[in-house]
């Protein structure tokens, strides 16, 4: 197929599949999704695309945030960003409900589609619902040219270069950074934020990529644990916050390449029903920084470890008190929580590599999955 052919033309480097290059090239492609963007020494956020819209989205009462797949864990993300610096109330969409839902929109909305190829059939479905409302539609998306960036009133690009690996990874890390600079120049620019703050969060993200080389150092360690779970039959991710989404992603990672049924859940609803699935054979992923949720995390970790659990927790550099209660342990460096995200994915994103490999699946190609669908 035309797919084979590209995928034989571009070139894994010294990498065995195109999904573990992509995931090395993070420090890189967040790198250069805020090129030009963080200026001034990082004091200013310019995001040209969006210029001539900024105050539509200034004024918006709300902003509606659609996408599919990793796409749409990007977004959820986005809700806690914009929500807790610009003060605006948003909505995260999956495309396919949205597209066939009567939803109340009018052009005092202003409605994000997220897209890694910017050809997904139900984003552009949604982006029509969207438009035929008289809504303002903005795109973010990483394919440029594609019909997304092309049928949109205005938009950013992500800028993670080409993506081949169907499991989606660098063009996620991408759209939040994206999605972090939009919602710091929209809070600054209502007013919403204060400028130490804006600072404080600006710097933070610059010193994303390398916290994320640090990770990547690191993450020959992580082979050692898939090694531990790779014949498990299910497996559980839970985050709080800003991770839940990140939770969400861990577990649609490792359900995409290496088969695994994984789900990911809010850590504060594991008591209304996963709770009831822990057992020895249970592997549990819990993403567990030290941050405002740390010590609600904890305890959702000894309710796992009671029942028997096996708990594989990410957790700021240095943490002792959970390196005694838990299985294993991957360390991030620490971060401001609104940046989190970008560092915590990484270690799940080469937890599912790993894992698969071991289970022998293509990971590049995973069965049944598209890299873009463009048909419903
Ligand atoms: C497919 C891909 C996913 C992707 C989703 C949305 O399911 O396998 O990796 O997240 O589509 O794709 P998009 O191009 O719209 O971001």
């Amino acid at each position: 197929s035309n797919i084979d052919m590209e995928i034989g033309a571009m070139d894994k480097g010294a990498y065995d599949y195109f999904m573990l290059k992509e995931i090395h090239e993070q420090p890189k492609t967040i790198e250069e999704t805020f090129r030009g963007r963080l200026q001034n020494d990082y004091s200013e956020i310019v995001l040209g695309g969006l210029l001539n819209v900024f105050p539509k989205i200034e004024a918006a009462k709300r902003i509606v945030i659609i996408g599919c797949g990793t796409s749409w864990h990007a977004g959820l993300i986005a809700e806690y960003l914009f929500e807790e610096y610009a003060q605006v109330s948003v909505e995260v969409e999956y495309a396919s409900e949205f597209r066939y839902r009567k939803p109340v929109l009018s052009s005092d909305d202003v409605v994000i589609l997220i897209s890694q190829s910017g050809e997904t059939a139900d984003t552009l479905a949604a982006l029509e619902l969207a438009k035929s409302k008289g809504a303002t539609v903005l795109g973010i998306c990483n394919v440029v040219g594609s019909t997304l960036s092309r049928e949109t009133e205005a938009g950013v690009y992500t800028h993670a270069g080409v993506e081949i690996g169907v499991a989606s990874t660098k063009a996620f890390t991408a759209q939040v950074t994206v999605l972090t600079m939009i919602a710091l120049k929209l809070a600054k620019r209502k007013g919403t934020i204060s400028n130490e703050t804006y600072k404080v969060l600006v710097k933070e993200l610059a010193e994303i990529p390398e916290k994320g080389r640090a990770i990547l150092d690191d993450g020959e360690k992580i082979k050692a644990i898939a090694e531990k779970y790779h014949e498990a039959v299910n497996a559980l991710y839970l985050g709080r916050g800003y991770l839940f989404p990140v939770a969400l992603e861990g577990a649609l990672k490792l359900k995409e390449i290496s088969y695994i049924h994984a789900e990911g859940y809010a850590a504060g609803e594991m008591k209304h029903g996963p709770i009831a699935l822990v057992d020895n054979n249970l592997p549990v992923v819990v993403v567990a920084p030290q941050d405002d949720y740390y010590e609600k995390v904890v305890s959702n970790i000894q309710e796992v470890k009671a029942r028997k659990g096996n708990v594989i927790a990410i957790v700021t550099e240095g943490d002792k008190g959970l390196k005694e209660m838990v299985n294993d342990v991957i360390e991030i460096p620490k971060s401001h929580p609104a940046v989190a995200p970008l560092l915590a994915v990484i270690p799940l994103q080469l937890l599912a590599y790993h894992i698969a490999l071991l289970k022998g699946c293509n990971v590049d190609q995973p069965r049944n999955l598209a890299k873009s669908v463009t048909v419903e």
